[in-house]
């Protein structure tokens, strides 16, 4: 039986086994994270081996650049803490939309680590066209990487949760695109392929929690990345853009590691099959 915590463990007389902030800690926890190279993925990887974990970063480029070795390096030079928590950031490289090379790489990191605990299925792309000229080409590419590209993710890391018997978190990138239309902005491929992604997140919650693994996703709003920075930054549509929250501006990066962190944690083990937004109140409006 667990360790009584919170209230029960304060009317029990014990000692906290578990105080609240430690229910953050990711110590012996091994996270595949993809789209890890840059941007969302490469903060929310830090933030995991901040915490902890030994983060395997996949993404396309064969090597990593120099800033993500930067980043390895930060992270190699971090105290230990008296939780333990010692991190580490690998890199491998490998394309989310070949199925068995993703399942073949969620084997060697289980092999290699004796373990997936936690799953981040990040990687992205975006791509813009009138809704009645998107080329089947264009439309199938995106709905390749996003939709498809998360699911062998999930798969590739879910399928070793199952196989050792580990409660595990996986954790879908999706966007508010996938709940909203972009006002002004002609996205239907992208809309609809985060729309897959919410819904396979209830999905796959759905069917795996009877085996303690936990799916839920998340929804940012406007972050500034080099997705953005290449899509509306530096087409002057920040200011218009910006103007579609509450708060009036994109968000960082890094405003994405509370809840990449509470999502991988023991912090939040009855949340699955939620999506969760944070986009400056966007979908408030
Ligand atoms: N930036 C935003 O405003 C925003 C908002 C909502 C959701 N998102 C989502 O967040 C995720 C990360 O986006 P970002 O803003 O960091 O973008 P980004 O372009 O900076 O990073 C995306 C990463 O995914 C990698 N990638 C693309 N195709 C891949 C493939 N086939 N296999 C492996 N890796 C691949 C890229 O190489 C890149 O490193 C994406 O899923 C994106 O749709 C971003």
């Amino acid at each position: 039986m667990a360790a009584a915590v919170g209230v029960a463990a304060a009317l029990a007389g014990s000692p906290p086994a578990r105080t609240s902030l430690s229910l953050f800690s990711l110590a012996d926890r091994v996270a595949l994270v993809t789209g890890g190279h840059r941007g969302i993925g490469l903060e929310m990887a830090l933030a995991l081996a901040e915490a902890g974990a030994v983060v395997y970063c996949l993404d396309l480029p064969t090597q990593p650049d120099s800033d993500w070795l930067k980043v390895q390096d930060y992270v190699a030079k971090l105290p230990v803490s008296e939780q333990n928590l010692k991190g580490r950031l690998e890199y491998i490289a490998g394309d989310v939309t070949d199925q068995k090379a993703m399942w073949a790489a969620a084997e060697s990191i289980a092999a290699r680590e004796g373990k997936i605990n936690i799953c981040m299925a990040n990687a992205g792309i975006l791509h813009g066209c009138d809704c009645l000229e998107y080329s089947a080409e264009d439309f199938r590419k995106v709905l390749d990487v996003n939709a498809s590209g998360v699911l062998f993710t999930a798969q590739a890391a879910g399928r070793q949760m199952e196989r050792l018997g580990i409660p595990g978190s996986i954790i879908l990138t999706a966007s508010i695109s996938g709940s909203i239309t972009n006002p002004t902005q002609h996205l239907l491929a992208y809309n609809a392929s985060k729309s897959a992604v919410l819904q396979m997140a209830r999905s796959m919650a759905c069917e795996l929690a009877p085996k303690g693994i936990r799916v839920n996703s998340i929804s940012p709003g406007y972050i500034v990345s080099e997705m953005t920075r290449g899509a509306f930054l530096q087409t002057g549509l920040e200011a218009r853009l910006s103007a579609q929250n509450p708060m009036g501006r994109f968000g960082r990066t890094d405003e994405l590691r509370g809840i990449a962190l509470w999502l991988a944690s023991d912090a939040s083990t009855f949340c699955t099959g939620t999506d969760i937004k944070v986009d400056g109140g966007q979908c408030a409006w």
